[in-house]
């Protein structure tokens, strides 16, 4: 019994041997990965040659199962690092091929990548924040889209008051208001803060009239709120006057002239010396010689009380100006439209 296990042994291990030889032989013929893929299937596989043949092994004794067992193993392993290898192969001549037929001439002149910048409003806007920021104030962002509450109610300009034909607004289906300006956020952070507050509110604006030189439909505005005990307007125009200096880069002549805004009590206007004519008079700025930057004054009281400030303990000041328009007297644009046009020329003297 024991001699006959022993043939049964033999015989399998023999035939183990010649599976081996056999893959070998197959594996020098094959050309396609697809063929390669049949005998992985073949001699891998669940039903494969080896499966077959170690069917056998049940009736083996404990030795002969053991001879078999790791011959078996080291087998199987072998078959597969050599059916790897020979797809490995497979594919490395197939990349040779590609590049014996598409070879790349590296004297040929690379394609140039053409480096994209920020757009002039994008950068001035980061660089008005970044002086903002070094003066101690907090940036706070608008909902481009908010409600009449907070473009209108919430800055004392109540509904069918006159004051709202100052802001052309372009009204959304649903009674949302495309913002007017960024004082829409005066409310939100004066319920938000606690003073002494300074926050600026940059944010694109949108009005619904006719375009010209100094006026688009679309343009930024930044918003400057400042609120403690003891303010006063000779603090917001050093505030301004601070402001300015540092974005020009040089002392700018700036003139205030009394103005009407529902928020502010008293209000007024700043305009800077237009730069693009030096003060002469241009098409720009009406032959005037000032362009108008910015409205703004101390904070009406009803606009602190409804935010929740006590007036007679606090004041503060608010101010709005446009951002292009600064650009503009910065660089010596002559065109507001030139920002949003879309045209490189312009875009890439930046
Ligand atoms: C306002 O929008 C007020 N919210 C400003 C303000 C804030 C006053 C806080 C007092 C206190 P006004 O409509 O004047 O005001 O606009 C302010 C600035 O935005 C203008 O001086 C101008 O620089 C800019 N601006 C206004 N309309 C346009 C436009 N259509 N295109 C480009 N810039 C504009």
């Amino acid at each position: 019994m024991a001699e006959k296990s022993d043939s049964r042994t033999q015989k399998i291990l023999a035939d183990l041997d010649k599976l081996a030889q056999k893959l070998q032989s197959d594996i020098a013929t094959i050309k396609t990965e697809a063929e390669q893929e049949k005998l992985r299937i073949l001699y891998t596989g669940r039903k494969s040659k080896l499966t077959e043949i170690l069917r056998g092994i049940k009736s083996l004794n404990d030795e002969g199962k053991k001879q078999v067992g790791s011959k078996a193993n080291v087998l199987a392993q072998q078959m597969e690092t050599q059916l790897d290898d020979a797809l490995t192969k497979l594919v490395n001549q197939k990349l040779g091929n590609i590049a014996q037929t598409e070879r790349i001439d590296i004297t040929l002149p690379g394609k140039k990548t053409e480096l994209g910048h920020l757009h002039p409003v994008t950068s001035m806007l980061q660089f008005a924040e970044d002086i903002f920021m070094k003066m101690g104030f907090e940036v706070v962002y608008p909902y481009e889209i908010d409600n009449d509450y907070n473009n209108f109610q919430a800055v004392n300009i109540p509904e069918n008051h006159p004051a709202r034909d100052a802001w052309d607004t372009f009204w959304l289906e649903d009674g949302g208001i495309a913002i007017t300006h960024t004082s829409s956020m005066q409310n939100r952070v004066l319920l938000s803060h606690k003073p002494p507050i300074r926050v600026i509110v940059p944010g694109r604006c949108f009005r619904n009239e006719a375009t010209d030189a100094r006026h688009e439909h679309t343009f930024f505005q930044i918003e400057g709120i400042y609120v403690d005990k003891g303010v006063t307007m000779g603090d917001m125009l050093g505030t301004l006057g601070t402001f300015f200096s540092e974005f020009f880069g040089k002392k700018v002549d700036v003139k205030f002239t009394p103005d009407f805004f529902p928020f502010v009590e008293p209000g007024g206007m700043i305009s800077l010396t237009c730069f693009i004519c030096d003060g002469k008079g241009c098409k720009v700025c009406k032959h005037t010689g000032w362009l108008e930057i910015l409205g703004c004054g101390m904070i009406h009281p009803n606009v602190l009380k409804m935010g929740g400030i006590d007036p007679e303990t606090y004041s503060g000041f608010a101010w709005g100006f446009g951002l292009e328009r600064l650009i503009m007297l910065k660089y010596g644009i002559e065109d507001i439209r030139n920002f949003y046009s879309g045209n490189l020329k312009f875009i890439r003297q930046f």
